[in-house]
């Protein structure tokens, strides 16, 4: 593990746009794995800035996202589909149909999650996969507790991150306890992994990910066993390393 620890959030988030930015100038065809939440939101913005100043091109560029909620389609406000037309794919050249988020209205979750470790497979696997880190440790959707081979599936989330994501969801709308998710051994065959982590709140598991024992507690640990994983963190979240 390489950790590059920066004084704040934005240089956490310039850092890691630098690095999909040498990626994309390096290799275009560059097959990217993405992750919704509010950690890469910045780095998202300096990809589309760079795109626009004509930089970079997504126009050869292939996406795998690493996850989905269950039950809502890609046109729902809260879907990780809806967030990364948001966020990145509409303000960018990229063309759509190359881009893959898990489908969370599958009419068969289960052989959609199998068909989505085939697609990456026939991409030729993902070049760079960008993580952010849940509170409890998780990544993608892998919570504590999740098997370190692990493949793209359903995954009950625990009441740590139902909570933590309530907040992206209005007081009576619903907000789904499963997902689809890449799995832990999906993850960790991307050539290259890039986790972004801020703020304090993120300092616990910061530390069990980096200096705790490799255990399915902490699903972040197991990049410990990743040849080329980037932990860019600013110095709230390194707080807690000895
Ligand atoms: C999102 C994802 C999650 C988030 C994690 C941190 O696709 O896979 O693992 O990276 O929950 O979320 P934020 O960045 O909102 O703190």
């Amino acid at each position: 593990m390489q950790i590059v620890i920066l004084n704040d959030a934005a240089a956490v988030a310039a850092y890691g746009a630098n690095i999909f930015v040498t990626q994309l100038i390096n290799k275009p065809a560059s097959v990217l794995g993405l992750a919704t939440g509010s950690t890469p939101v910045a780095l998202y913005q300096a990809l589309i800035a760079k795109n626009k100043a004509g930089d970079i091109s997504f126009s050869q560029t292939t996406t795998f996202n690493l996850d989905e909620y269950l039950g809502l389609t890609g046109a729902h406000p809260q879907s990780y589909r809806y967030f990364m037309d948001q966020q990145l794919f509409n303000h960018v050249d990229i063309d759509k149909a190359n881009t893959h988020v898990p489908v969370g209205d599958a009419v068969n979750p289960v052989t959609a999650c199998q068909a989505y470790e085939d697609k990456i497979a026939a991409a030729g696997g993902i070049d760079i996969q960008l993580l952010g880190i849940g509170r409890n440790g998780h990544i993608g959707f892998n919570e504590p507790s999740s098997g370190l081979t692990s493949r793209t599936r359903v995954k009950t989330l625990t009441k740590a991150t139902i909570k933590d994501n309530a907040r992206f969801f209005a007081e009576d709308e619903y907000q789904p306890h499963l997902s689809i998710t890449m799995g832990i051994g999906t993850i960790l065959e991307a050539k290259k992994v890039v986790l972004l982590a801020t703020g304090e709140s993120k300092a616990d598991a910061v530390h069990a990910m980096i200096e705790g024992p490799l255990m399915a507690k902490c699903p972040a640990s197991a990049l410990q066993m990743h040849q080329d994983a980037v932990i860019v963190i600013d110095q709230a979240a390194a707080s807690k390393l000895d």
